[in-house]
């Protein structure tokens, strides 16, 4: 006779048989949550067909194939650019809806004044409703994908469930994408669950057409459930739900949960990760934090000037970073993708030839102009062709571009995996993550803030990068040019309530300090101050070296530099000029501090504080009372 667990087993993988049957789920699907899920989001959206993404070479060049035979994507010439594709979305499906982002904590305070809030319940009809057969007439594609070298403790996983083939191509290049992560989850293991739906159905023989999308759109996370549901938009960070909304919003949450179950906590930033080696063969990690379209990309890529020879510089991760602490005292980071997400226009040989060296081939570009010859063009990238089609299809010539119509859209993308990058570090893909020797704050200030700055201790730092300003891009829709705070560059990304965030970073510092750790150095950068006629002062790009080089002389106690109010700041003579003739007087100009601007800016500081009042952590006031006191003496 049968034992009766037996036969309860039996009846459990009859149940699972039956799943997987009903799903034309492939033989490396055994998970039953992650099977009941598909089948639940499956009854939802009712599609026409599901497709179980492997991941592999094949499955990408024939989803890109039936793009292009559907008009959504054109394959590049070739010769030009091997293995390429150009897309062009719909006008109203350009950028991040920020507007349109929503975190659905149970309690509105714990998603927080800077974040747009619905109840959870209340936004689960609303989305009930809109995905209600939104995937009629499509394909639903099932994408398995690491955040994270897989098998890193550092690593997570998450199951995107999209109606787009360009979602399904995208997170082959952005993530680790495939049949793999499934040898990771098992039977049981942990997942997020992503649902996007480009919100448009197709009725029975209705002709599709290149970009679908819905004027509605919905960007929603629960923190509590940590889920992500996306609808209306086929676009970048709206509708590839590793990036921003996991690995960012939903991530933020995950650290600090970690916290409120007893763990030490971690932090999910909107950060690069670089490698610089001396010559002496050194070799120090930083991560900075930079707004969006702030030049991260090209930080990232970073090429020595003339003067550095013998220093390298090396990528880890060009946007986000998971940063855990290690038994060693350490913070240990790794880039939760694989694959570059950037903005295309200003991206040229000078800026950025390892950026550039990455796109010769592999790449899908979205938004940019297409050249006669079959290739692409931007902004930016050299002399305007005589002839283009932009990127709404429209012919294009350079009158049109001096009457002010751009061919590439200013937020154009280009999708590519991380190994195409020649500066690649060879710790990327490092399952331990790397050690982290400074963390840099920075944004697109064209006044007030000077070049840099590095604070005194953990608690003055945190101050900084929570008051840090910039101006607005074309990274987000809304209006350039206007200086907003965005605390740590995770203004759009922080996936719970930014006064708790800014608490978790000074709490995380005080038990690492508890525990004997050294924490990283803090430095606050500028960029981007004008002159008189708004021209850039610092030449930027590879000359931002001398900046990192002044850096890591501060962390090894060798560099020079005064204290000022806001910390320490490097004198003319304690940066390495070599290869450069930047005139002290302009080093003056964007180092100075003007004191009634600082008086502005703290005005600004203190609206921002009143903002997140409730729970605003007391250090960060009496750090302000401090500087305050200090530019008033
Ligand atoms: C990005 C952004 O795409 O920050 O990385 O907007
Ligand atoms: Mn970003």
């Amino acid at each position: 006779m049968n034992h009766p667990a037996s036969g309860a087993l039996q009846a459990r993988a009859e149940e699972i048989n039956a799943l997987v049957s009903r799903l034309g789920a492939p033989a490396w699907v055994r998970h039953r949550r992650l099977l009941e899920w598909v089948d639940s989001i499956a009854s939802l959206t009712r599609p026409a067909r599901i497709h179980w993404c492997d991941g592999s070479e094949a499955e990408y060049d024939r989803l890109c194939e039936q793009m292009v035979a559907a008009g959504t994507l054109r394959r590049l010439n070739p010769e030009k650019r091997p293995n390429s594709y150009l897309a062009w979305s719909d006008p109203g499906d350009v950028a991040r809806v920020e507007d349109r982002t929503y975190i659905c904590s149970e309690n509105r305070d714990d998603a927080g004044p800077t974040n747009n809030w619905v109840d959870p319940a209340e936004m689960r009809a609303t989305l009930d409703g809109l995905f209600d057969g939104c995937m009629a007439g499509r394909t639903l594609y099932v994408i398995p994908f690491s955040m994270g070298p897989i098998g890193s403790h550092i690593s997570h996983v998450g199951v995107e469930l999209s109606d787009s083939p360009y979602v399904a191509v995208s997170m082959k290049l952005m993530t680790r994408m495939g049949k793999a992560v499934y040898d990771v989850l098992g039977h049981d293991g942990g997942f997020v669950p992503c649902v996007h739906s480009v919100g448009k159905p197709l009725a029975a023989g209705e002709k599709d057409v290149p970009w679908p999308c819905n004027p509605t759109k919905y960007i929603v996370h629960y923190p509590e459930t940590r889920e992500i549901w996306s609808f209306g938009s086929g676009y970048g960070g709206n509708a590839l739900l590793g990036k921003k909304c996991f690995a960012l919003r939903i991530a933020s949450n995950m650290g600090r949960q970690d916290v409120q179950a007893g763990g030490i906590g971690w932090l999910a930033e909107h950060m690069l990760i670089l490698g610089v080696t001396s010559p002496e063969g050194r070799k120090y990690h930083v991560a900075a934090a930079f707004p969006s379209a702030c030049g991260k990309t090209n930080f990232a890529m970073l090429i020595p000037p003339k003067g550095f020879e013998g220093w390298k510089v090396t990528t880890i991760g060009d946007d986000i970073a998971w940063i855990k602490p290690h038994s060693d005292g350490r913070l240990y980071a790794i880039n939760p993708e694989a694959g570059y997400f950037g903005v295309a226009p200003g991206t040229n040989e000078k800026t950025n030839r390892n950026c550039m060296a990455s796109l010769h081939a592999n790449t899908i570009f979205t938004n940019v102009a297409l050249t006669d010859d079959g290739d692409v063009w931007w902004e930016g990238m050299s002399e305007p062709p005589a002839h283009l089609i932009d990127w709404q299809g429209r012919d294009w010539t350079p009158e049109d571009g001096k009457a002010g119509r751009k061919a590439a859209h200013p937020n154009a993308r280009f999708t590519v995996a991380a190994t195409q990058n020649p500066a690649i570090d060879a710790d990327w893909d490092s399952v331990d993550g790397v050690a982290i020797d400074a963390f840099i704050f920075g944004g697109r200030r064209s006044t007030t803030v000077p070049l840099v700055t590095q604070a005194r201790d953990w608690v003055e730092g945190v101050y900084m990068a929570a008051t840090m300003g910039s101006e607005t891009t074309a990274a987000q829709a809304g209006a350039t040019g206007v200086v907003r705070r965005d605390p740590f560059a995770m203004l759009p990304f922080c996936g719970y309530n930014m006064a708790d965030y800014f608490s978790h970073w000074l709490d995380l510092g005080n038990r690492m300090q508890a525990g004997g750790a050294k924490l990283p150095a803090i430095f606050c950068v500028n960029w981007f101050r004008t002159d008189e006629n708004g021209k850039f002062v610092w030449p930027g790009f590879g000359e931002n070296m001398r900046v990192l080089k002044w850096m890591i002389d501060r962390i090894e106690a060798r560099a020079g530099g005064v204290e000022h109010v806001f910390g320490f700041t490097p004198r003319y003579e304690d940066l390495h000029w070599d290869g450069l003739g930047f005139p002290a007087e302009s080093f003056a100009k964007i180092t100075s501090i003007d004191k009634a601007a600082w008086e502005q800016e703290f005005a600004l500081h203190a609206e921002l504080f009143e903002k997140l009042a409730q729970r605003l952590p007391e250090d960060l006031l009496e750090v302000k009372a401090k500087l305050e006191a200090r530019l008033a003496a």
